[in-house]
């Protein structure tokens, strides 16, 4: 069975690939030969997750599962959230990013923050979405030179450390992607 993976990362198609049943064939976007931009419109996480499967299968036909990941801060009412890989401007810059959410903090009394992911599949007709939580705080300053985005300012519930400064493999254990994969693993175990 072949089932499209809504992404050009080689990394993580790799990734995921190894976890899910060996009859299920993933497929990115680049073997699909889809080229242009997936419209993510719909201003939430779980939307925009559910807009992109649905949009391959629409236009391409193939079952699907797409990922998309935001962080919500509870003093900023959940910005920068479906935002956050813009929450600066166009540039789509991480340090711009981290910059501006550290200057949103500067007087608020509470740091609380949770990475959201949420996969959506379309299987068979039917639409699944499989929601992963990372809870924590945001520090005061970077730290760390791993990881991506807003790890370095993002401090895992029960860790001293930020996701800048701590492994991979300790990330994704306890991240909040590896959770939402782990549930579409186990989803598609019984497939
Ligand atoms: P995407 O939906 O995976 O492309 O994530 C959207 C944006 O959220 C990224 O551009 C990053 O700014 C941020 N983000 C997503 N996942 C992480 C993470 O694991 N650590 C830090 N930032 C992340």
């Amino acid at each position: 069975m072949q089932l499209v993976f809504a992404t050009n990362n080689q990394n993580k198609l790799r990734e995921v690939q190894a976890l899910v049943p060996k009859h299920i064939k993933l497929l990115s976007l680049e073997d699909i030969l889809c080229i242009e931009d997936i419209p993510e419109t719909t201003g939430t996480i779980k939307g925009n997750a559910i807009q992109k499967a649905e949009y391959i299968k629409t236009h391409y036909g193939y079952d699907c599962f797409a990922d998309d990941t935001g962080l919500e801060v509870e003093a900023l009412n959940g910005a920068p959230g479906v935002d956050s890989a813009q929450y600066a401007g166009p540039q789509r810059n991480a340090d711009d990013n981290m910059t501006k959410l550290l200057a949103q903090l500067k007087n608020k009394a509470s740091r609380q923050a949770h990475f959201k992911t949420v996969i959506a599949l379309y299987i068979n007709g039917n639409l699944e979405t499989f929601t992963g939580i990372c809870k924590g705080e945001i520090t005061t300053k970077k730290h760390g030179k791993k990881g991506f985005g807003y790890d370095p300012i993002f401090k895992a519930e029960g860790y001293t450390k930020t996701f800048a400064e701590i492994s991979l493999d300790e990330k994704n254990k306890i991240g909040h992607r590896g959770k939402a994969v782990n549930q579409l693993i186990e989803f598609l175990n019984k497939y």
